[in-house]
């Protein structure tokens, strides 16, 4: 029995992030499973050596995988085994990397980011070539990946082929391809097509997949699709602080996750529930959609007293102070009750501020 209370009310649900959600009770069981009794830390342990066989098994026979703690970590270790001292990395100006992480590629890793600034947060051939350029210019800190989201930052998704169109200029140039995955399975939902078809069957070299945003407690992988675009990853997850010495406990979670479908459950939920969303706040008056609904994100453009109301009631963030834009994120574990009610809601500030 333990002596801690429960101090929420597991009834309240917000449209915040995706990561407000708890942990899948699948995913609990396996952690309960994996637990009593020792195994070697580190991850020479059973869990995490049958990790590999489930993710050869969705990305390939050439898939690596390395758990880590977060994604902010799976960024930099993956960012600094894909780069030397003097190389950058092209990114969209609303990269989780450029916007959300505090300045972690830069500060813990030294590395350079090359930003641009896209309409939708993806990257197309002509975008890239904006940063990609000076090769051999010993001024110029030298374009080595590229790294793009899926689903985007602004909740948008990639077609394989425009993934395959950015490896393939990418290659090119003698790039190498990053994928931030820390939604990947919101996008293999919302594509229905399997997590290989926009990663390994396109061209991606490696991939930071994001394990918490899908039901885990915590835990993100890198995936290396392609050997000879990392160096040293085995040194860096450690000199980055993301060698778990509890590793079982990481890799059990992936197993739950992705051994069966129930990572394509989860996933479908937060989608439909998004699209159930934006279908109700559609019809309320006054309410703008800015973005397309491509996965599990919604954006809206709202009054300003109706979002302090709103946010008095439910969690979820302004996104843009200036133009009114707030965003709302949906998980695998949002009910359509939760939409209708915060629907409602809605409904009845944008009512009283008319
Ligand atoms: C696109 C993207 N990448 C990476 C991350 C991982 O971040 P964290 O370090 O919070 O696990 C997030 C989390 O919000 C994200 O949205």
């Amino acid at each position: 029995m333990t002596d801690a209370i429960r101090r929420h009310d597991p009834l309240v649900k917000g449209f915040a992030s995706d990561n407000y959600a708890g942990v899948h009770p699948e995913i609990l069981q396996a952690l309960a499973l994996a637990n009593e009794g020792h195994q070697t830390a580190y991850g020479d342990d059973v869990y995490t050596e049958a990790l590999q066989e489930i993710f050869r098994g969705h990305f390939g026979p050439e898939a690596v995988a390395w758990p880590m703690f977060n994604g902010t970590g799976a960024n930099v270790v993956a960012l600094r085994a894909m780069t030397a001292h003097w190389e950058a990395v092209v990114c969209a100006d609303s990269a989780h990397i450029h916007t959300d992480e505090g300045g972690a590629p830069e500060r813990s890793a030294g590395l350079k980011l090359l930003p641009v600034a896209t309409p939708d947060g993806k990257l197309t051939p002509d975008l890239i070539d904006r940063q990609a350029w000076g090769f051999g210019d010993e001024h110029r800190a030298q374009p080595k990946v590229v790294s793009i989201t899926q689903t985007t930052e602004l909740g948008t998704l990639y077609t394989p082929a425009e993934i395959k169109a950015v490896c393939d200029h990418a290659h090119e140039l003698g790039m190498v391809v990053h994928l931030d995955g820390s939604r990947a399975t919101n996008a293999a939902a919302a594509l229905d097509v399997p997590l290989r078809a926009f990663t390994t069957d396109v061209g991606v070299d490696v991939l930071s997949f994001g394990g918490t945003k899908a039901g885990l407690m915590f835990g993100e992988a890198v995936v290396v699709l392609n050997p000879d675009a990392v160096r040293g990853l085995r040194y860096l997850r450690k000199s980055s602080m993301q060698l778990a010495s509890k590793m079982r406990f990481v890799s059990v979670q992936f197993e739950a996750l992705l051994a069966g479908d129930l990572w394509l459950r989860n996933a479908r939920n937060a989608n439909a529930m998004a699209q159930r969303l934006a279908v109700a706040v559609r019809g309320i008056d006054g309410v703008e959609v800015p973005r397309p609904v491509q996965a599990n994100a919604v954006f809206a453009i709202l009054p300003r007293d109706v979002t302090e109301r709103l946010q008095k009631r439910f969690r979820f963030y302004t996104w843009n102070e200036a133009t009114g834009e707030v965003r709302w994120m949906t998980a695998f574990d949002t009910t359509e009750a939760d939409v209708d009610a915060f629907a409602a809601a809605l409904a009845e500030e944008m009512d009283s501020s008319a």
